[in-house]
């Protein structure tokens, strides 16, 4: 009896420690469970992108993510205007700790951004024989006193779009001077149906200095020599490509609404058949001849319109990749980097959405010209546009010509005036009045 009790009894024991070592067992391998499931929790590395080239770019980040599972790649969906990305990156930066671990960078944001010790120095990550193989003055704007903190993505330049079926409809030729491009919109608006000539960007943003550079250089001037630090706004060709965005409206041309268009608003008027002509960069050329746009097939791509005896300048654009200093993970933002900035996703990135290549290769690669003959004279273009001045002031400095530009074409100043304060301001900012 005191046998089986006992017998019992140990047998309920070991049944006890039985479960005791079960459950400590199921304990271990949830916490070791835990730990890997921790270990595998994705990296997240985040960016703030204009909204319209984030739609573009979710492509090649499920790609990106797709391959590697152990980042997570979030594309903060930020305003279209490129400086109003630049405000909430640097206030980002400004506050300390930026939530951002990588900055989608405009062609002009470097300086600023280098000197206030924001990003990481990338030379030791890639070498000056790799960086060969992109545009020049994509490379170029990444540079910063000996150190190098852009990897070029994409580059961009501004280029005059027009109907090629209106042009016939009034027997003219593409435009290549300003009074052609006037010529040849009063006859269009005149004989046919489209109401406005030109459309272009006009709004107080960035995009109206990139409009501005085209047209000073037009006229055989310039903004602010880089070299020199010599401000043109007030010389007679700064102030004669203000007077041509003010005539535009006045006479009629452009419509009012050009002083409040960004890229995307002056696309849609020409994409709906409402205007002749277009400034814009090289990816409308995908937008409005995609399937079921009113005017696919009906479009003609040129360099912009100059003074007689001038020549054509397109402003450089373009976008590219800096690391924040302070990020976490710079080897999982660098691995991000490297992966757009290669050749088969830039490939892929510009053969859907024709936005220029940083990679000069790209631009005779035969499955890009396939798609897109023009790009072939687009290097060209490319290798001679004309840069915005590369200096840590610029943000600044492009506020002043944001302003006094707006400022003249509302009619709130005549050209001369306004021309005349931004340059004083400019040289203020400079350092170089009196
Ligand atoms: C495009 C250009 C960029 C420029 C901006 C102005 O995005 O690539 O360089 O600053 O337009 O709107």
């Amino acid at each position: 009896m005191i046998k089986r009790t006992f017998a019992k009894f140990f047998h309920l024991g070991l049944k006890k420690l039985g479960l005791i070592a079960l459950a400590l067992a199921v304990t271990a391998g949830v916490i070791l469970l835990g730990v890997t499931v921790r270990a595998q929790q994705p990296v997240t590395i985040s960016f703030l992108v204009r909204a319209v080239e984030a739609e573009q770019m979710q492509g090649l980040a499920d790609q990106f993510m797709a391959e590697n599972p152990d980042i997570r790649l979030e594309m903060v969906r930020g305003p279209n205007a490129a400086d109003a990305v630049e405000n909430l990156y640097t206030t980002s930066f400004l506050l300390g700790d930026s939530p951002y671990d990588i900055l989608f960078s405009d062609v002009v944001w470097i300086p600023k951004f280098a000197a206030a010790g924001w990003l990481l120095d990338l030379s030791d990550r890639v070498s000056e024989a790799e960086l060969a193989d992109f545009l020049e003055a994509d490379v170029a704007a990444g540079l910063y006193q000996g150190g190098f903190y852009r990897m070029p993505f994409r580059s961009d330049m501004g280029m005059l779009y027009y109907r090629t079926d209106l042009l016939e409809q009034v027997g003219l030729d593409p435009p290549e001077t300003f009074s052609d491009l006037i010529a040849a919109s009063e006859a269009i608006q005149a004989q046919t149906d489209v109401n406005w000539g030109f459309v272009w960007q006009g709004a107080q943003y960035e995009g109206i200095v990139t409009n501005y550079v085209e047209l000073v250089a037009g006229y055989g001037g310039f903004w602010i020599d880089p070299d020199t630090l010599e401000v043109g706004l007030d010389q007679p060709a700064g102030i004669q490509a203000a007077e041509f965005m003010k005539a535009m409206i006045g006479e009629g041309i452009s419509p009012p609404g050009v002083t409040n268009y960004i890229e995307e608003d002056s696309l849609r008027q020409f994409e709906n058949g409402n205007a002749a002509f277009l400034r814009n960069w090289p990816y409308v050329w995908a937008e409005a001849n995609r399937e079921g746009s009113p005017v696919a097939g009906n479009i003609g791509l040129r360099p912009m319109v100059h003074d007689d005896g001038q020549q054509s300048a397109a402003c450089l654009g373009g976008w590219g990749f800096g690391i924040s200093a302070t990020t976490p993970h710079p080897e999982e933002a660098w691995r991000v980097v490297e992966f757009f900035t290669s050749p088969g996703p830039m490939k892929e990135f510009v053969t859907e959405f024709a936005y220029v290549p940083s990679r000069r290769a790209l631009f005779t690669d035969p499955d890009v010209l396939a798609e897109f003959p023009h790009f072939e004279q687009l290097l060209e273009v490319a290798e001679t546009a004309v840069p915005r001045p590369p200096v840590g002031q610029y943000a600044q400095l492009s506020d002043i010509l944001q302003r006094y530009l707006s400022a003249t074409i509302s009619n709130q100043m005549t050209p001369q005036v306004a021309m005349e304060r931004a340059a004083g301001e400019s040289r203020r900012v400079l350092g170089v009045d009196g």
